[in-house]
């Protein structure tokens, strides 16, 4: 009610690679999908980049750039949908979970044996002992 939501319409990827000229510039970003055909002179990093992303995922080429918190608010006023649930994408949120290691106590609690430590310092005691014994 506050907030006026664009309607959620749902595309797939075929769909999206054939809007790629500047009079209908359309991509997709974390499985939502962005029409910038008015916003393509407007981009503060020019509209060639842009153009070469239509039709196409941007997802990584926009966060290659590390945009910043206001751009991620402004892009919200092209988004016009977003992928059917077959086209998504699950990546973006494996490599988040990858590369983020505060929920993952339980890793870390029996870490012991199964990293990389465990066979360090065996051989390490076996180097010991073996030139104990032979030595
Ligand atoms: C609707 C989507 C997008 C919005 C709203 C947006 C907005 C912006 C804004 C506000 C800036 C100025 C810097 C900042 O505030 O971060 C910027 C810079 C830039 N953007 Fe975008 N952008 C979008 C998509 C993209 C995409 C898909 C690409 C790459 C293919 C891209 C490439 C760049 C580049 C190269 C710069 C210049 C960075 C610099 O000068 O250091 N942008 N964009």
């Amino acid at each position: 009610m506050t907030e006026q939501k664009p309607e959620q319409k749902r595309f797939s990827r075929k769909e999206i690679s054939e809007r790629n000229t500047k009079k209908d510039a359309v991509f997709i970003i974390d499985n939502l999908v962005y029409d910038v055909t008015k916003f393509l002179d407007d981009h503060p990093g020019g509209h060639e980049v842009l153009l070469n992303v239509i039709g196409k995922d941007a997802s990584e080429d926009f966060d290659d750039v590390g945009h910043s918190i206001d751009a991620k608010e402004m892009m919200k006023k092209y988004c016009i949908g977003e992928l059917v649930d077959e086209d998504k994408t699950e990546s973006k949120k494996q490599k988040s979970l990858w590369s983020s290691s505060s929920d993952n106590t339980e890793a870390t609690n029996d870490s012991f044996l199964s990293s990389w430590k465990f066979p360090v310092v065996l051989g390490l005691l076996l180097t010991v002992l073996y030139s104990y014994v032979f030595g």
